[in-house]
C-alpha cells in the first residue's frame, strides 16, 4: 500500500469505527458484531503501526488509553462551574416556580432531567475536535483530566454536523451499576478492598494516573450543558438536541430522561414518575433538575452567589427506617477476614423485609458509637446490604450494651489481628479456621480457577463434615465410593465429580495459581507471574527485587507472595498437589529461550518469510516484550519493508538498535 492509500485508509476505517462506537454506545444499536469491529479496530492500529505519519491524535484506537499523566494540572474555568440550589421539599418547588412567574416576563417553559450522581465535566471542543476535559473543582478552577476522558466511549474525540467551531459541552460522568458490581467481584477475588459506590468509584477513576486503567473501567456520561459565545441557539432544550446531533450521549425524551413541560403539574409529574421508576435506572441518580428553557429568559433571572435562579435540583429522599439493633455476629471470609454483621429487628424497606445490616469493620462500628439494644437508622444505597447510617440516642435505655468488638476469631478461637494501614481485622489461622479452609477449596474449585464439573459449595459442605476433606489437596485423594455415600449423591454426579478433579490436573498453570487463592493474587496477577516465572518452584525463591521488576506487581503483591511461601504447611500442600499430577509450570513452545528477558520491540512494515504476528510471538516465546509505540524505553526495532520513515527517524534518534528481518532471523541461528 502506498503513502496516499494508506493516508485514505486511515481516514476511511476511523469514521466507519467511529460510526460503530456511537451506535453501540450512544445510540444502543449496534450494527456490527464485536467481532466484525475488533476487525476493523485491529486493522486500523495495524495500518497505524505501518505508516505512524499518519495516525492521528484523535484515532479510535486511543480510546484503550495507556498515556499516564504525572500530574493532573489546575486549570480555570473559562465560564464559571455552579451548583445547583436545591431541596427535598416539593412545597419549595412550587415555591420557586411561584417566584420565577413573578420574576419573568412572558410564558415559562421548563426542562425536567434527572440529576446523575457521578462528577461533574466541563470539555471544550475546538474545530470539532476534544480539546481540554476539567473536572468542576472549585468551581473557578479545575483539574485537566483529558487524558483520561478520551476514554470514555460515549464522549466523542471527533464530532460530526453543524457544531460550533469553539464552545464547551457540560455533563456527568458516571460509572453505570453493572460496571461497578463487575470491577467489585472482580476485587473481591483478587482480595483488595471493595469501593463503597459508583459516585466515588467514578471520581476515583477519573484522577487516575494511568489511562489504560480507565479505558477499562467503563465509565459512561450524559451531557447536559452546551455553553459558548455566539452559540446562535434559542434555548436549553434545543441545546441538548443538536448536542446530541454532534454525538454527544444526551438525555432523549424517547425515555424520559428529558422532558419539557409548561406547568408545575408537569414539573410534579416528572418528578414522581421518577422517584418511583428511579430504581430500574441502569445508573445511579439523586434526583432531578429542572431548568428555564429560554436563555433570554435564563439571563434576565442571573444569578445568586453561588448558584443559578433560574434552575433548581430536587432531591430524592433515601428511604431510611428506624429498627432495632438485636445483635451482633461476626463473619469470617475466604482470606480470614472478619465482617461484623448487625441483626436487626424486621422491618419493612424498599419493598423488601429487612433483618440483616453491613457493618463493614470495627472502625464503623465505633463511629457509629453503636450499643446492641439501640435504635438504628436503616437505609438501601447503592449496595445491595443496606446500612445503619445512624442511632436514634433520645430511645437509649440501660439495657442496651457498648459493643466490644471481638479479640477471638468466632469460628476457631485464634486471637484476631489487625495489620498495619488496614480496616478489617483478620483470622490469622489460614490453615485449620473452618470457615477459611472450606472458603479456599470452594475458591479453588471456582469457574475461573480450577472449573471443577459438578462440584459446588454445598457439595465442599458436605465432604467437610464428613472430614473427608480439609485442604484443597485433599480433593485428590477422593474415591468414587466415598463421594458417592454423601447425602442425595446419585452415582453420575459422583462419577462426575471424580472425572471432573482428573480433568482439572490439564488446566493450564497461570489458573492453578489463582485457584491456589494467594492474597492479592487475583487472575491477573497470576498469569504475569506464571509468564515471567514459568514455574511455581521459580516463584517461591523469587527476591522481593525480582517480584516487583514484574509489570503491575507492586509492594503489597510480592509481600503477600513471599508470606505465602514462607508457610510450610503451603509448601507442603503444593507438594501434594505436584504429586497429584496438577500443572506448575508453563508449558513452554518448543524452541522458546529466555534469550530475550527484559528487552522491549517493535515490530512494524511488512516482511517476506514470516508475517508480523508470528515475529512478535518469536520476541515473545523468547522473553521479549511487544510494544506498539517507539519511545526512549524501546531496545529493538524490527523493521520490514514499508516502515514509515517518521518512525525510522525516531528509532534512530533514539539510538534505538534498528533490525532488519534478516538480522532479526540471525539472533536465533
Ligand atoms: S446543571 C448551573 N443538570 O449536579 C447548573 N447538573 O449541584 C449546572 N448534575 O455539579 C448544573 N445532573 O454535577 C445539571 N441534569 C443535570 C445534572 C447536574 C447532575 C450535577 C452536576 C453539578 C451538580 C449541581
Amino acid at each position: 500500500m502506498n503513502n496516499f492509500n494508506a493516508k485514505e485508509e486511515i481516514l476511511k476505517l476511523s469514521e466507519e469505527i467511529n460510526k460503530h462506537n456511537h451506535l453501540y454506545y450512544v445510540e444502543n444499536m449496534p450494527f456490527i458484531s464485536d467481532y466484525d469491529f475488533d476487525l476493523l479496530l485491529k486493522k486500523l492500529q495495524d495500518l497505524e503501526i505501518q505508516f505512524p505519519e499518519f495516525a492521528f491524535e484523535y484515532s479510535p484506537t486511543k480510546r484503550v488509553g495507556g498515556d499516564i499523566t504525572k500530574k493532573f494540572e489546575t486549570v480555570g474555568h473559562r465560564f464559571p462551574m455552579l451548583s445547583l440550589s436545591n431541596t427535598y421539599s416539593e412545597e419549595e418547588i412550587i415555591e420557586w416556580e411561584n417566584r420565577l412567574k413573578k420574576l419573568s416576563e412572558g410564558d415559562l417553559e421548563y426542562v425536567c432531567e434527572l440529576k446523575y450522581d457521578g462528577v461533574a465535566i466541563g470539555i471544550r471542543y475546538e474545530n470539532g475536535f476534544l480539546s481540554r476535559a476539567v473536572t468542576r473543582g472549585d468551581g473557578t478552577q479545575g483539574e485537566d483530566v483529558t487524558t483520561n476522558v478520551k476514554t470514555i466511549k460515549t464522549i466523542p474525540l471527533q464530532l460530526k454536523g453543524d457544531f460550533p467551531l469553539d464552545f464547551e459541552i457540560r455533563g456527568e460522568i458516571f460509572m453505570p451499576l453493572e460496571s461497578f458490581q463487575k470491577l467489585n467481584t472482580e476485587r473481591e477475588e483478587s482480595d483488595e478492598a471493595l469501593f463503597a459506590n459508583p459516585r466515588n468509584t467514578a471520581s476515583g477513576t477519573l484522577k487516575m494516573k494511568d489511562s489504560k486503567v480507565v479505558a477499562e473501567r467503563s465509565l459512561d456520561s450524559y451531557l447536559y450543558g452546551v455553553y459558548g459565545n455566539d452559540l446562535a441557539i434559542d434555548g436549553h432544550f434545543e441545546s441538548v438536541d443538536k448536542a446530541g446531533k454532534w454525538g454527544f450521549k444526551v438525555p432523549v425524551s424517547k425515555n424520559r430522561f428529558i422532558e419539557k413541560v409548561n406547568s408545575i403539574d408537569g414539573i410534579m409529574n416528572f418528578i414522581h414518575y421518577w422517584d418511583k421508576e428511579r430504581n430500574k435506572l441502569p445508573f445511579e441518580i439523586d434526583g432531578v433538575v429542572i431548568k428555564v428553557n429560554n436563555y433570554a429568559q435564563q439571563k434576565s433571572l442571573g444569578f445568586t452567589a453561588k448558584s443559578p435562579r433560574w434552575a433548581i435540583a430536587y432531591k430524592f429522599k433515601t428511604e431510611r427506617v428506624e429498627t432495632k439493633l438485636e445483635s451482633i455476629s461476626y463473619q469470617v471470609g475466604r482470606t480470614g477476614a472478619i465482617t461484623p454483621v448487625a441483626n436487626l429487628e424486621a422491618v419493612q424497606l424498599g419493598g423488601t423485609t429487612v433483618k440483616r445490616a453491613s457493618l463493614y469493620n470495627s472502625d464503623q462500628i465505633e463511629k457509629l458509637n453503636l450499643h446492641v439494644g439501640d435504635y438504628v437508622y436503616v437505609e438501601k444505597g447503592g449496595e445491595i446490604i443496606p446500612k445503619i447510617v445512624g442511632v436514634n440516642t433520645s430511645k437509649r435505655d440501660a439495657s442496651t450494651s457498648f459493643v466490644n468488638f471481638i479479640g477471638n476469631c468466632p469460628e476457631c478461637n485464634t486471637t484476631l489481628v489487625r495489620r498495619e494501614g488496614e480496616v478489617q481485622h483478620y483470622c490469622p489461622n489460614d490453615t485449620f479456621c473452618p470457615p477459611q479452609m472450606k472458603g479456599k477449596i470452594e475458591h479453588f474449585i471456582g469457574r475461573k480457577a480450577m472449573n471443577i464439573d459438578g462440584l459446588g459449595a454445598e457439595t465442599v459442605d458436605l465432604l467437610y463434615a464428613k472430614g473427608l476433606i480439609k485442604t484443597i489437596a485433599d480433593l485428590y485423594d477422593l474415591t468414587f465410593d466415598q463421594v458417592v455415600e454423601l447425602d442425595r449423591m446419585a452415582d453420575k454426579s459422583a462419577n462426575n465429580i471424580i472425572s471432573g478433579l482428573e480433568a482439572s490436573k490439564k488446566v493450564p498453570f497461570e489458573r492453578v495459581l489463582f485457584a491456589l487463592g494467594i492474597r492479592f493474587v487475583g487472575e491477573t496477577v497470576a498469569k504475569k507471574l506464571a509468564k515471567h516465572f514459568k514455574t511455581i518452584e521459580n516463584i517461591k525463591i523469587a527476591s522481593f527485587e525480582e517480584l516487583i521488576n514484574v509489570d503491575e506487581i507492586g509492594d503489597k503483591i510480592a509481600v503477600s507472595v513471599q508470606n505465602y511461601f514462607l508457610n510450610e504447611d503451603n509448601c507442603f500442600l503444593i507438594e501434594r498437589l505436584i504429586k497429584a499430577g496438577l500443572q506448575f509450570e508453563i508449558k513452554e513452545k518448543e524452541g522458546s529461550t529466555n534469550k530475550l528477558e527484559g528487552k522491549s520491540f517493535v515490530v512494524s512494515g511488512v516482511f517476506n518469510t514470516f508475517s508480523r504476528d508470528e515475529i512478535k510471538e518469536v520476541i515473545e516465546s523468547n522473553g521479549g516484550k511487544n510494544v506498539s509505540s517507539i519511545s526512549s524505553k524501546t531496545d529493538f526495532v524490527v523493521a520490514g519493508e514499508n516502515m514509515g520513515p517518521a518512525k525510522l527517524k525516531k528509532a534512530s534518534s533514539l539510538g534505538i538498535t534498528i533490525l532488519s528481518e534478516d538480522e532479526f532471523i540471525q539472533l536465533f541461528n
